[in-house]
């Protein structure tokens, strides 16, 4: 339902500094989103065709990253500095007669979800509001703006942690940096709001005093778990939100039916899709958006990156990223599947095997030590341990055709552009640059020699001569006593 009384005004211009770094602060990732992601990614469930992203530190990076969100537009922010300046410029840029409720969202507050801003919008109009705070009961208030409350209980002003006493500083009811606003009011406030505080900056929080002295109604509504309203504001609390998020991704899994042995060692991107009856083993990693079907077991030890896991298929102690793996398929222990690998049905890449941009079909094996890629290979195939396609010239890539049924001997090297034949057969060592035809064994390598006593004469005095000559007499006293015997 398009929701034309609401717009959203998303606080995103500021620079970040306790992050240190040289990504701006919103455009830092948890869970397989940014923060400013997650923020727009709720907002957008809200369901209004007005949304501002307010920029200016690094502008152009993070407009860019709305790419992902297209009901979202940019507004810039200009050299006065503040979240009240910010929140003007983005009301500002609303259609004029834009009469409805500003909800105005923190770009670093990402843990929030889009049922908590519905309670919230709910409670202000219910309430007939001009502004409502979303707060939230912490512990720890510190770093956070303080609710203050007068001697009737309503609420009267935010104070910001650099200008409050000490007394206010042990209020522990806090600012999460959401609010709702009826816009009119929001709008004259904001014309009020100046920089006489501790930062030198327009804050948005001053409103709640001026609508206050003009009579007017200020709510402020609890967050349902106050966790979620955790700021963003250096690394050690980035950490914490990716803490947070995970444990809440992974109980929602857990209620769908998946197995997950060590919550605190697995990683499940807010992004990936899993379904019931998936077991995750210790220190597993499921990101960006692969999906994992009914039965697999993944880990442990394994990352899986867009990748796409079929039913019933195993992966363990492996790396894979943008790859494909069919049902009951088997990968690893060891195993690296990279862009474009894809495993038919009940294939098998198997111990130390490297796949890239290749199909292995039905069946087909890939058991130990070999690299193989831009291959398309098809069923029932077993490629003998160490086998490697040469795919690179040193200038181009070429593609390695292996039909059905093909069994290559141990440490085949197949150098590309090559076709081996259905039924083909490769011997040990071979270095296959024709053409194999179907149903040929393919043997390239030359008849073997011993040359007798070479270590012997060639590297007198070393371990391996020694070695060599005690064997050899050992050798000659055995057959003596055996001629004698006889
Ligand atoms: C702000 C609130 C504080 C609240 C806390 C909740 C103010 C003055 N303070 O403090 O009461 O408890 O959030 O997390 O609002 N931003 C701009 N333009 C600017 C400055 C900031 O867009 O000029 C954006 C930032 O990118 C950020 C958000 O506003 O996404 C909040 O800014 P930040 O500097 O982190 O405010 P806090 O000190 O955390
Ligand atoms: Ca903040």
């Amino acid at each position: 339902m398009t929701e034309h009384n609401l717009a959203i005004v998303v606080l995103a211009a500021g620079r970040g500094t306790r992050m240190k770094s040289a990504t701006p602060k919103v455009l830092h990732r948890l869970g397989g989103r940014t923060l400013l992601g997650h923020v727009l990614s709720q907002a957008e469930a809200l369901g209004t065709p007005h949304v501002r992203v307010v920029v200016r530190h690094e502008r152009d990076r993070v407009v860019e990253s709305l790419a992902d969100y297209p009901g979202a537009r940019a507004v810039d922010q200009d050299e006065v500095p503040g979240t009240g300046r910010a929140a003007q410029l983005g009301v500002a840029d609303l259609p004029a007669d834009f009469a409805g409720d500003v909800l105005v969202l923190s770009g670093d507050v990402p843990l929030l979800e889009a049922a908590t801003f519905r309670a919230l919008l709910d409670e202000h109009r219910r309430r007939e509001a001009a502004a409502t705070i979303l707060g939230a009961e912490l512990a720890q208030p510190e770093g956070y703006g303080r609710v203050i409350r007068g001697a009737d209980g309503l609420v009267e002003r935010i104070v910001e942690q650099k200008d409050a006493t000490a007394e206010e500083l042990a209020v522990t009811e806090i600012n999460s940096g959401v609010y709702v606003f009826r816009a009119a009011a929001l709008r004259q406030a904001l014309a009020e709001v100046g920089t006489d505080n501790a930062q030198g900056e327009m804050y948005l929080t001053d409103v709640v005093r001026i609508l206050r002295g003009a009579g007017d109604v200020v709510a402020a509504v609890a967050a349902p778990d106050a966790l979620a309203a955790l700021g963003v504001n250096d690394r050690v609390q980035l950490a914490e939100a990716t803490r947070i998020l995970n444990e809440r991704v992974i109980r929602r899994w857990q209620l769908e039916g998946v197995t997950v042995e060590d919550p605190r060692s697995t990683w499940i991107d807010d992004t990936a899709t899993l379904a019931p009856d998936v077991t995750l083993l210790p220190n597993t990693h499921i990101l960006g958006a692969t999906t994992v079907a009914g039965g697999a077991i993944i880990g442990p030890d394994t990352s899986l990156r867009d990748a796409e896991v079929g039913q019933g298929a195993t992966v363990r102690r492996s790396d894979v990223t943008l790859a494909v793996i069919g049902e009951n398929a088997t990968v690893g222990p060891w195993a690296y599947l990279r862009a474009g690998a894809e495993l038919a049905a009940g294939a098998k890449a198997g111990t130390f095997v490297e796949i890239k941009n290749s199909t292995v079909g039905e069946g087909s094996k890939v058991p130990h030590l070999s690299y193989v890629g831009d291959a398309t290979i098809g069923s029932g195939v077993n490629l003998g341990a160490g086998a490697i396609t040469a795919n690179y010239d040193d200038v181009l890539k070429h593609r390695t055709v292996i039909g059905d049924q093909v069994h290559t001997g141990s440490h085949t090297v197949m150098i590309a552009p090559v076709r081996l034949g259905d039924g083909a057969k490769t011997g040990a060592g071979a270095v296959i640059r024709k053409d194999v035809p179907a149903g040929a064994l393919a043997l390239s390598v030359s008849p073997q020699r011993n040359l007798v006593g070479w270590v012997e004469k060639n590297r007198a005095g070393t371990a391996a001569a020694d070695a060599a000559r005690r064997s050899r007499a050992s050798e000659k006293a055995t057959d003596g006593q055996q001629e004698q015997d006889g």
